[in-house]
Order: structure tokens, then C-alpha cells, then sequence
């Protein structure tokens, strides 16, 4: 299965993300995650990427595509969850070149539709793991101890670019940038919109559904 999610920060991509490949056992591919990986150890790409992002902006297309092609490539057969990728449409048109070229083709698009407003709360107490990628939240999606990652032990952190005027910066670009990426699928995929608003288990439970609908047509 080859599947895009996106939707704005905070609309649960990664929460949903995981539950998604222990499901269908395709790769979480999330440009962000990645791009933190980078930054954590150092690479000429994670430098060049850290201004961006920590002001909520956008990493420059040639940078993400390059990057995407490859780690799609390492995914081998079993296929992959973009999470966060493509984010504008010159992504788009790049990715769909780098897919005809390896003959695969996305299944579906799955946008994940909240207000902006829902979205504060979530960053302001997202807690998540620098070793495996969990997300967790202080209210909604507690660890079983306290600020400790239930996989592995290591201690949660809060990523850099939650604080309020970043993650207001983060909404803009997406509604900027971001949003033009669904029009350009509609046409050429199915565009699946789920409401994230909803408790997490019931996004999961809608987003199984829907893909269920896919597979059996
Ligand atoms: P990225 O890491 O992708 O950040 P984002 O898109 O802003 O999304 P988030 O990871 O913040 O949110 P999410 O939707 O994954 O939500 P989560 O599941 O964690 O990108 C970071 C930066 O990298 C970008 O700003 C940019 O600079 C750069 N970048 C990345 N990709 C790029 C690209 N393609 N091109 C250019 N630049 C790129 O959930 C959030 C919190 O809410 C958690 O605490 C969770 O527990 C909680 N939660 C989740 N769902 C629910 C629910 N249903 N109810 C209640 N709480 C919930
Ligand atoms: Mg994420």
C-alpha cells in the first residue's frame, strides 16, 4: 500500500501514521522525523535544514525531493505511508515523476481535516521519543510513566518549533503552501478526508474504514 496523509501540524499524521504500518506493514516515511534525524546527527542537510523549520518555514523543495526519492527507495516492496511529504505542489509533480520512473503508483491521498484553533492544545503538549519517533501527549496520550517512552525507556522531549509563534507560522505556511497539494491530487487519486478532530481512536477507526472501502473496490 502506498499512501499519502497530510493534513496541518498537529492533526495527528504521526500518531496515526504508526498505527497505520503496524496495520499494513508499509514504512513510515515522515520528512520530518527524517529531517530531525538528520539535524540530530549533524549532516550537511540537517544544517541546512534548521533555520527552516525552526521558524515554521518550508525546506527547499530540491533538499525534501532528493531526500524522499531516496528513502522511497530504500522502502523496498512492501510500501510506504508519506507522512508530510509532498508539501507543496512542485513536491507533488517531483514525486509522481520519481514514482512513473520506478513504475509504483499512490493509492490514496488521506487528508486530515482540523481547525486551527484544536491545534495549540495539541502542540503546547506533545511529548515524543528522540529514539523511536512515539508521540505522546500530557493529556490525551499519556506514557505509562511519566514523560518515559513506554517502548524503549528514554526520556520524552518537546520539539523546538511548538511554542506558539512558531506552530502560528507553521498553520500559515500550511495554508499557504500545503492545502494547493490536495487540489492537485483530486483529479488523480482518491482524496480521502477524515475529521481528526475526533478522540485518536476514532480517527484510526475511520481512516481503517475508509482504506478497507479502497481495497475491496
Ligand atoms: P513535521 O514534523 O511534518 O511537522 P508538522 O506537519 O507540522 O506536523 P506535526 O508533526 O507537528 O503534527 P502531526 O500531524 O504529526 O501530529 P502528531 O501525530 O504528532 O515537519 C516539521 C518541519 O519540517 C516543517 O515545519 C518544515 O520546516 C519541515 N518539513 C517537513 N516536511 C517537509 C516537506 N515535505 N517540505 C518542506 N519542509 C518540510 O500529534 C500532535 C499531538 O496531538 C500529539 O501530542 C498527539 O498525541 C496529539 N493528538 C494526535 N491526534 C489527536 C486526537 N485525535 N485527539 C487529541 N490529541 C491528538
Ligand atoms: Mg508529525
Amino acid at each position: 500500500m502506498r499512501i499519502i496523509l497530510l493534513g496541518p501540524p498537529g492533526a495527528g499524521k504521526g500518531t496515526q501514521c504508526k498505527r497505520l504500518v503496524e496495520k499494513y506493514g508499509a514504512v513510515h516515511l515522515s520528512s520530518g522525523d527524517i529531517l530531525r534525524a538528520e539535524r540530530a546527527i549533524g549532516t550537511e542537510l540537517g544544517k541546512k535544514a534548521q533555520n527552516y523549520m525552526d521558524s515554521g518555514g518550508l525546506v527547499p523543495d530540491d533538499l525534501i525531493v532528493a531526500m524522499m526519492v531516496g528513502a522511497m527507495k530504500k522502502a523496498g516492496k512492501g510500501g510506504f505511508i508519506l507522512d508530510g511529504f509532498p508539501r507543496t505542489v512542485v513536491q507533488a509533480e517531483e514525486l509522481d515523476r520519481a514514482l512513473d520512473k520506478a513504475g509504483e503508483k499512490i493509492d490514496a491521498l488521506l487528508n486530515l481535516q482540523i481547525d486551527d484553533a484544536v491545534v495549540a492544545s495539541r502542540m503546547t503538549g506533545r511529548r515524543s521519543c528522540p529514539k523511536c519517533g512515539a508521540v505522546y501527549h500530557i493529556e490525551n496520550l499519556k506514557p505509562r510513566v511519566n514523560n518515559v517512552c513506554d517502548r524503549d525507556g528514554m526520556e520524552l522531549m518537546q520539539r523546538k518549533d511548538d511554542q506558539p509563534e512558531v506552530v502560528a507560522n507553521r498553520l500559515k505556511t500550511y495554508h499557504e503552501q500545503t492545502e494547493q497539494v490536495i487540489g492537485y491530487y483530486e483529479n488523480k487519486k482518491p482524496v480521502i478526508s477524515i475529521d481528526a478532530g475526533m478522540e485518536i481512536d476514532d480517527v484510526t477507526k475511520a481512516i481503517f474504514a475508509e482504506l478497507g472501502k479502497l481495497k475491496t473496490k
